[in-house]
């Protein structure tokens, strides 16, 4: 998503919400495989639906069950079952560079599904096609005006990274929230601005996205500076925290999501969340990128 033209986005943002106009044959007798070498629910799913209902054959492989296990590199993987005569791979890796490994080593399409804390690209078009059907700008995808607030631990989060790029390309403006070993300054290179006050924050944005602190990214950075209780109190989507938000203001999360810790189950499941909306929003971005990545690169 950096560096991507506002135009492309905005192009793949209406391919998206024209998605449901497809034949359903448009990948017809070609074949998509799934290379999640990291756990998924949301996008490995949407990504398996989106295939099937362009007529694609459909392979799914995880780390485990496959011969990575075996000591197989993410490479010779992919080199392998392109050499099956597949024509996209959907890749998801816990470091980050690795579906550009992955492109670097293959000639089929390969779609980045989440590579480590660099990009998550199309989880951020599910977000960004959820927030212009909420707020009426599905027509021209014009985010001039909007003000989103990405909350939580960002600095680990490929999600926020992509959603920086996307929003901010769309003319939003981002403002990242955390304590300062989950939002540093350094953030501010991307584009949006950095608070430390959430309180401060609550009730002046369109949207609130929160984040899941990456527990598992830790292990090979700085550990955060702060208690999950502490997280709560300062940084979650309180009942009460919510109850604080301007008319008209929605909350939203990529999923997974731990209720009760960066938001409430009754946040989560109230009127403001839009929580599911984004999980529907999942097939059709990823058909209408499997189309363009496929059928019109
Ligand atoms: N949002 C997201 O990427 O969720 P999954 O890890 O379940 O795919």
């Amino acid at each position: 998503m950096q560096g991507l033209a506002p135009e492309r986005v905005r192009a793949l943002l209406a391919a998206s919400r024209d998605a449901s106009a497809l034949r359903g044959d448009e990948l017809r007798g070609r074949t998509v495989a799934n290379l999640f070498f990291e756990d998924s629910t949301r996008t490995r799913a949407s990504f398996t639906v989106a295939a099937q209902r362009l007529g694609a054959h459909v392979i799914d492989l995880g780390a485990k069950g496959s011969s990575v296990s075996k000591g197989e590199s993410i490479a010779d993987t992919a080199r392998t079952i392109e050499a099956m005569g597949v024509d996209a791979l959907v890749v998801r890796t816990r470091e980050a560079g690795g579906a550009a490994l992955v492109a670097d080593a293959v000639s089929c399409a390969v779609v980045n599904a989440g590579d480590g804390r660099h990009e998550h690209p199309t989880q951020a078009l599910v977000d960004a096609l959820t927030l212009a059907r909420a707020t009426g700008r599905e027509s021209g995808f014009d985010f001039s005006g909007l003000r989103v607030a990405i909350v939580g631990d960002v600095v680990s989060s490929r999600v926020a990274r992509s959603n920086i790029a996307s929003l901010t390309a769309l003319g939003a403006g981002v403002v990242c929230c955390g304590p300062p070993s989950m939002a540093p300054t350094a953030l501010e290179s991307l584009g949006c601005t950095v608070c430390t006050d959430l309180d401060a924050l609550v009730g002046e944005v369109d949207a609130v996205m929160c984040l899941r602190i990456q527990f598992e990214r830790h292990a090979d950075a700085a550990a955060p500076t702060v208690s999950a209780r502490e997280y709560r109190e300062r940084f979650g989507m309180t009942t009460e925290r919510a109850g604080r938000l301007k008319d008209g203001a929605w909350v939203m999360h990529p999923g997974p999501f731990n209720r009760g810790l960066e938001i409430d189950g009754e946040v989560a499941d109230g009127g403001r969340s839009l929580i599911l909306r984004q999980v529907a929003c999942g097939p059709p971005v990823r058909t209408a990128v499997l189309d363009a990545c496929i059928n019109k690169s």
